[in-house]
């Protein structure tokens, strides 16, 4: 049985619905291309950038063919670079796999590619009955059904993912969940939505009880801790003392000087030298707070044993993290 609100949302997605390149096509490279890039911009400047990647790689093999480096500087612009890197692997996937997957387990399998891209691109491409939740979806179904779980939760994941499936028509899945995210867009917008012409109105849950301002709801994020830490960075005869981060960390593989965890504490006879105090480095999951301190040694410092001397001269060869980059950006000449 088609639910009302289905029936509805198909209604106003066949007068509404935007027309957009990529709905032109049932070329599952074309869409999953277009899903990635709309994951990380607006619809506007997506087109443009969708446009150029075609037009460029106008199929997987050749994407799958390119340098990363060309990848990246076609990316530029649309930030998080991991996501340019994991489309360039993905691409050799598919190529490696002799076809684009077609079912959503195959499609997950690519680099970089989550529950909602799989279940839009199966959806959109194939034919697949998969609902493809994104926050437009969200937001619509927690307003029409008076759904209060907090969307940025994994309870929240499943009850809406539940939730949309549930509605589903079969065989449809691609055009339902593209007029969700219509919907969601230009009809029940995050801020002021257009109630008084939205088709849903009158059985709406949110407009019947007064929530339409409340919902979704967001459990607040809990507060990202800041960790202070120093790095020293230690001459002595023209050479500087790195070391490697080992695994199991976000720097793994990255080079770095002397790091003390709190406040500095180094022994030596050679006066530190403070380059710069309370400098914010922002992750995505911590705040770190660094102090960056200069020791012109004049006796060699000894080290942990995991620490090198290279010659100053060679510390570009180094891969760095990008807070050491900025201590190196302090260093008097
Ligand atoms: N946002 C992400 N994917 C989309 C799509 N296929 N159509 C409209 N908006 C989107």
């Amino acid at each position: 049985m088609i639910s009302t609100f289905t029936t509805a949302l198909l209604e106003w997605f066949a007068h509404y619905g935007r027309e957009l390149p990529w709905r032109q096509t049932r070329d599952p490279y074309a869409i999953w291309l277009s899903e990635v890039i709309l994951q990380q911009t607006r619809i506007q400047q997506g087109r443009d950038y969708w446009a150029r990647f075609m037009q460029r790689f106008p199929t997987v093999e050749l994407l799958a063919a390119a340098s990363e480096d060309e990848v990246l500087r076609l990316w530029q612009g649309l930030g998080y670079y991991s996501r340019a890197r994991n489309l360039h692997k993905a691409a050799q996937q598919v190529v490696a796999m002799g076809a684009f997957p077609s079912t959503l387990e195959g499609i997950r399998s690519l680099q970089g590619v989550g529950d909602y891209t799989a279940a839009a691109v199966a959806s959109i491409a194939f034919d697949v009955d998969a609902a493809a939740v994104d926050g437009n979806v969200y937001r619509v179904l927690s307003r029409y059904y008076g759904v209060a779980t907090p969307i940025n939760t994994p309870q929240g994941k499943r009850d809406f993912t539940q939730l949309a499936s549930s509605l589903l028509p079969a065989g449809k899945a691609g055009t339902f969940n593209q007029a969700l995210m219509d919907f969601g867009a230009i009809q029940c917008t995050p801020r002021s939505p257009r109630c008084v012409i939205c088709p849903l109105v009158e059985t709406c849950e949110a407009v019947r009880s007064g929530r339409v301002g409340e919902l979704p709801v967001k459990r607040p994020k809990t507060k990202v801790q800041e960790r202070r830490l120093a790095y020293i960075y230690i001459r002595y005869k023209g050479k500087v003392a790195i070391h490697r981060r080992g695994p199991g960390d976000i720097w793994q593989g990255l080079w770095e000087p002397l790091l003390m965890e709190g406040d500095a504490q180094f022994d030596t006879a050679q006066p530190m030298v403070l380059l710069a105090k309370d400098v914010r480095h922002v992750l995505t999951h911590r705040i770190l707070l660094a102090d960056f301190y200069l020791v012109e040694a004049k006796e060699k410092p000894s080290l942990p044993e995991d620490y090198q001397w290279i010659d100053e001269s060679e510390l570009d060869r180094y891969a760095k993290p990008r807070l050491v980059e900025r201590l190196l950006e302090r260093l008097p000449d």
